[in-house]
């Protein structure tokens, strides 16, 4: 059993979309903690599904009653009384993937992996990763 069994619709769908992002979060999180080997293919995989989920993030959530009221939905209110500081952290969070996406493509080209290039991917993944939080402290319910 899963936290999101039962749900349907927009709300499976959006889950669905968090779901893939946790997962690529965690492959290349678990990279930088040093629990697996760098494996910059993955990485770079993991940075564009971060930038195709954040790219349609808004989307997934619609201001109708399935939206807002859906069953297991942790969506909260907020989020269509402050559509604009929502949608503008969908799209931080969409930009500063971007930038990680840009530098894991650089380090593909390089022929060995330095402690300065990692250091550089690191930080440009937290900064990323860090959206996840910052959206969910306000606009997911615990
Ligand atoms: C702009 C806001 C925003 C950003 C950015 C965001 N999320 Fe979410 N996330 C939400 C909201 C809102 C929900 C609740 C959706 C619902 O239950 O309908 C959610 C739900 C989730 C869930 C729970 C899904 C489930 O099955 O119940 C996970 C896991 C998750 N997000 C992971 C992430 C990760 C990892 C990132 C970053 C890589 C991220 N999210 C970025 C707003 C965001």
């Amino acid at each position: 059993m899963s936290a999101h069994d039962g749900a349907t619709g927009i709300i499976k769908h959006r889950m669905d979309s968090m779901k893939s992002l946790q997962d690529a979060s965690k492959t290349v999180g678990n990279m930088f903690k040093g629990k697996t080997d760098y494996d910059l293919s993955s990485m770079r995989s993991a940075s564009e599904t971060f930038i195709q989920h954040g790219e349609v993030m808004a989307d997934q959530f619609p201001d109708t009653q399935e939206s807002r009221e859906g069953h297991k939905t942790e969506a909260l209110p907020a989020i269509w009384d402050n559509w604009d500081e929502f949608t503008a952290l969908a799209e931080k969070f969409t930009q500063d993937s971007r930038a990680f996406d840009a530098i894991v493509a650089e380090l593909q080209s390089l022929p060995t992996l330095d402690k300065d290039s990692i250091r550089t991917a690191r930080t440009a993944f937290f900064k990323a990763a860090k959206n996840c939080s910052g959206c969910h402290e306000q606009f997911r319910a615990e």
